[in-house]
């Protein structure tokens, strides 16, 4: 009893304690990093945003907007409902402390909690509000108490396809995680910001967000573009908007940093950051850190520009990616950009080339030269186990991996 006794007084004691609530999960809000002096936020918070919304854009780039529909990036946040959610409510939803002690993710009628039991008796049930996360390596939820957005204790994760207590979080009963602003910076394309100086947390608007990074988190707001093309139907040519096409490789790369750049410590509120910024107008410059120290999860920026490909090159993030597309488990299709930059022509090609079949190498570039790593960062602690268990990302670290390699070429023979 003392236990639960305990928790409910740490979920009060948020009135009156400031700092220290500052934890977010996911390892890119763990330090201080994403929070910051209220007061410094008062002056600068930014102007309330406005946006058309894709589904407008839909009206006039619809090939567009359908491949948005199907990327990662529009399913990354959305509202919790039972076409949103992974995991399961059914069996399997629990996850014990001890014989009699348990948190269950629950259904009841149309709606999902995640409720805290002690010998059989519920003691505290939060609401699934807002899902953060695709589910493709797991999802986390977050609920609304008042003006303030917390995290739920249980995540799905897609790496054993199970509920386990989110990442970072100790055997212990926790509701009272305040999610930050950047975390939602990262994961939505808005939400207004109503801290004040009295604020114990990040505050939130509860009408005026955007779930999703959706379109106009890269073009900027699409307002005024739409208005001009209803108005002139037969104009060709884009007017009002933000067309990354157009950027410098900076701004180009500032723009994925904001999101894949890892965890930055902000001089300026989130939110205020549109494309086409410099980033570092807007956070404190980033110390460099030796390869071994950066995470394949939430930094494909840090990693890829150690390598020599993009030292040696003007290497974006879209000399291989489509921003619009999802491009998963479309990993052998990779080598035709490599083969961009990296062809027998021009006397920079794999050095194996003469060694294996065209076909094989081709289709293992990124097998070997950009092989899936254990995150440090995104790991669990699963049911009756001890040691936690990673999800598996992509390095962007392209590079020479010469045990890999041997390994693939073997399983080959
Ligand atoms: C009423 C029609 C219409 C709507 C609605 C519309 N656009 Fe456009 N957009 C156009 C036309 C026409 C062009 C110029 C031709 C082209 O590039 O397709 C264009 C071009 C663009 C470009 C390229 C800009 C450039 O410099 O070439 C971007 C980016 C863009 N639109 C984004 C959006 C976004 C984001 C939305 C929703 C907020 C949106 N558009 C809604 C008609 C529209
Ligand atoms: C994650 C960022 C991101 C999101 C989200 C995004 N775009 Fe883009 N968009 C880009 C980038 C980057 C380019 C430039 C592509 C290039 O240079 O190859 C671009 C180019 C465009 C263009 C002009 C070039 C083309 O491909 O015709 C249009 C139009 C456009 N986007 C519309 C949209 C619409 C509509 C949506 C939402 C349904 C959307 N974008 C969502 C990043 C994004
Ligand atoms: C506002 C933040 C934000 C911005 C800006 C952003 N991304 Fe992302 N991106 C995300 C998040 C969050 C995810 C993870 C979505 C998930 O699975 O929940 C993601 C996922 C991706 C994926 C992975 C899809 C997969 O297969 O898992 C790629 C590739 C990607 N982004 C590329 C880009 C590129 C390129 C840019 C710049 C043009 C960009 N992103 C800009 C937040 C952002
Ligand atoms: C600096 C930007 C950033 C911040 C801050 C951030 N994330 Fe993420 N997160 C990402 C990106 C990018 C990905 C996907 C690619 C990756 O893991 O590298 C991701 C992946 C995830 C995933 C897995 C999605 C999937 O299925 O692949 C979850 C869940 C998640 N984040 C939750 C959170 C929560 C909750 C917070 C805040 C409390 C948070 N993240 C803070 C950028 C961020
Ligand atoms: C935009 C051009 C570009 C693209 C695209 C590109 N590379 Fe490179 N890559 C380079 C350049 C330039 C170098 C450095 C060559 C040098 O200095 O001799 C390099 C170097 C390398 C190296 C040597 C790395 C080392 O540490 O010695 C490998 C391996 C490599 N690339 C693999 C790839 C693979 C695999 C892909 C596709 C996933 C790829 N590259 C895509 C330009 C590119
Ligand atoms: C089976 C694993 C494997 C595959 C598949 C593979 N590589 Fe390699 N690659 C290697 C190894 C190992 C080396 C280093 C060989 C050496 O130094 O003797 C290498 C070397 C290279 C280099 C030269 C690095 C240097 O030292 O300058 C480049 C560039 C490269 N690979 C690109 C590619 C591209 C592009 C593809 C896909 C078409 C590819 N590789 C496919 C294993 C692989
Ligand atoms: C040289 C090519 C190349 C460049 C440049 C590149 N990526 Fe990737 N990226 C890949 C490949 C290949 C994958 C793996 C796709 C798969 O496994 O389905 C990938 C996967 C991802 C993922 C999903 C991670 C995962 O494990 O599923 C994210 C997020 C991502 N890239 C973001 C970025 C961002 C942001 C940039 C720019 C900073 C970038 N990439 C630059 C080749 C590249």
């Amino acid at each position: 009893m003392l236990f639960f006794f305990e928790m409910i007084i740490t979920f009060r004691k948020y009135y009156v304690v400031t700092a220290a609530l500052v934890i977010a999960i996911f390892s890119l809000c763990l330090l201080d990093n994403c929070s910051q002096n209220k007061n410094d936020d008062i002056n600068n918070t930014p102007e309330k945003k406005q946006f058309a919304g894709s589904q407008t854009c839909a009206n006039c780039h619809k090939d567009i907007y359908e491949q948005h529909l199907q990327s990662f990036h529009h399913t990354t946040s959305a509202l919790a409902n039972a076409q949103t959610l992974k995991g399961d409510f059914d069996s399997a939803n629990k996850i014990f402390f001890n014989d009699h002690l348990f948190i269950a993710a629950e259904k009841k009628k149309d709606s999902f909690y995640q409720t805290a039991y002690s010998h059989g008796v519920a003691k505290l049930s939060r609401p699934f509000d807002i899902v953060i996360g695709s589910g493709k390596r797991g999802q986390t939820s977050i609920y609304w108490f008042q003006n303030y957005l917390f995290q739920l204790p249980l995540t799905y994760f897609a790496e054993t396809n199970e509920w386990t207590l989110s990442p970072g979080y100790s055997r212990k009963v926790e509701f009272n995680r305040s999610v930050t602003s950047r975390c939602l910076e990262c994961h939505s394309t808005y939400f207004q910001e109503t801290t004040n100086k009295n604020s114990k947390a990040d505050e939130f608007s509860k009408t005026n967000f955007v779930l999703g990074v959706e379109c106009e988190k890269c073009h900027g707001s699409g307002i005024e573009h739409v208005a001009f093309h209803e108005k002139n139907p037969n104009e060709k040519i884009g007017h009002a908007i933000l067309d990354p096409a157009k950027f410098s490789r900076i701004q180009n790369l500032d723009l994925c940093r904001l999101c894949h750049g890892g965890a930055l410590s902000k001089s300026k509120p989130s939110f205020n950051f549109q494309a086409g910024n410099k980033l570092f107008d807007f956070f404190q410059q980033d110390s460099s850190k030796p390869i071994s120290e950066i995470d394949v999860h939430g930094n494909q920026y840090g990693m890829l520009a150690v390598s020599k490909c993009f030292k040696n090159s003007e290497m974006t993030c879209l000399s291989c990616h489509d921003a619009h597309k999802n491009e998963s488990m479309q990993a052998a299709q990779f080598y035709i950009k490599c083969e961009t930059c990296h062809k027998s022509s021009s006397h920079n090609t794999c050095k194996l080339t003469s060694t294996v079949n065209q076909n094989f190498l081709e289709t293992n570039c990124i097998n070997c030269h950009m092989p899936e790593e254990a995150s440090k960062a995104i790991m669990v602690i699963r049911k009756d186990e001890s040691i936690p268990t990673s999800a598996h990302m992509r390095s962007h670290y392209i590079s020479v991996y010469k045990d890999i390699s041997k390994q693939i070429l073997t399983v080959k023979k």
